[in-house]
């Protein structure tokens, strides 16, 4: 096998000594399964290393039907998820195998974005601010599918604002989204969760949270609230013993609506105005968000708890330039 083959997108393995053995072998099943397994699987490297296609055509088979997904069988909530972030991290949890219930006040796109996804989702109108809405959307979500497991609050709005012009009325409107949004969700979701035998909260907060940002300061005490409730909520879960974990992700810039419109004053966003702003400053895309979503809802950080979680490319270690 030449380089060709090792360095295919298609084949492509990140260990370099599964890549040499795959390279000695001839038959293409042996060697995209074995760089498939990646050398975990010692089943898998005997079979290949015998040269036994048949009994490696039935470990892939065994493989598929018990891998179906880093999240296979857990349902998630996630707030928000007609637009930018939520609608990817609903998209990536599907994907990976979770049953994904998709949440927003805007119900035409929130619909859309169930579609898309297909029968792995449903969609549920949710106005995070409404205690008895979220009791209606966790009790319909456990009556439909018999758990909940994940609860991505994902949900937020943002106004420009210091501290010194920002009015009652932004500041509580602000807060009652993001802040008061989590409480809630937090709340209702850690009973149910304790009933399904344990769950990942995962809540969006923001590196406004982590260095403060002079132009929004209702947002930047809200972000910091959600930061400091995730780890009253991790301590409170650990002396329960009930299996939650809740942890905080704290992004810079994400290539979402919510940054046009905060940069333009819009009050809606297309694609075109997404890419023109994230030509700019420190940005990232919404999946690079939902593969840190992913991670937390499933077990593979199963110790992580109570974590702020930065994705920011080291913007809060980085002195803001010319202050
Ligand atoms: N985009 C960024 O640069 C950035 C950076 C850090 C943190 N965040 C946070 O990430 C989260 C997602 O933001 P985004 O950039 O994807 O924004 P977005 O504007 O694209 O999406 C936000 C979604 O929240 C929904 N929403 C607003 N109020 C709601 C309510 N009361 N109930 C239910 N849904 C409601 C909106 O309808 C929308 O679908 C927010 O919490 C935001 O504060 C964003």
């Amino acid at each position: 096998m030449g380089d060709s083959f090792s360095d295919s997108q298609e084949y492509y393995c990140g260990d370099p000594l599964a890549r040499v053995v795959a390279g000695s072998i001839d038959q293409p099943l042996m060697r995209f399964a074995l760089l498939w397994f990646e050398l975990d699987h010692s089943f898998c490297l005997t079979c290949a290393l015998l040269q036994d296609t048949a009994a490696m055509a039935v470990a892939i088979t065994i493989r598929e039907l018990q891998g179906m997904g880093r999240v296979a069988g857990k349902v998630a909530i996630v707030t928000g998820a007609a637009s930018g972030m939520g609608k990817s991290d609903a998209h990536l949890l599907a994907r990976e195998g979770a049953v994904v219930v998709v949440t927003d006040l805007n119900e035409s796109d929130g619909q859309a974005v169930a579609d898309e996804i297909g029968e792995n989702a449903v969609f549920m109108r949710l106005d995070v601010t409404d205690e008895d809405n979220w009791r209606a959307v966790i009790a319909a979500t456990v009556e439909k599918f018999g758990a909940l497991d994940v609860l991505v609050n994902n949900a937020g709005m943002i106004a420009l604002g210091t501290i010194v012009d920002t009015d009652l009325e932004s500041w509580r409107m602000i807060n009652a989204v993001n802040s008061d949004g989590v409480f809630l969700g937090c709340k209702h979701a850690i009973p149910a969760m304790a009933e399904s035998g344990g769950g990942s909260i995962i809540n969006m907060s923001s590196v406004a949270a982590i260095h403060g940002q002079s132009f929004v300061a209702a947002y930047t005490a809200s972000k910091g609230a959600v930061r400091a409730l995730t780890k009253n909520i991790a301590m409170f879960c650990k002396e329960q013993k009930n299996g939650i974990r809740c942890n905080s992700i704290h992004p810079d810039g994400v290539k979402t609506p919510m940054v046009v419109k905060v940069a333009t004053g819009k009050d809606t966003a297309t694609q075109a105005d997404i890419d023109e702003i994230g030509k700019f400053g420190n940005m990232c895309e919404p999946e690079d968000i939902a593969n840190l979503v992913l991670f937390l809802a499933s077990e593979e950080s199963r110790f992580i708890n109570g974590a702020e979680m930065l994705i920011d490319n080291a913007s809060t270690i980085t002195p803001p330039v010319g202050v």
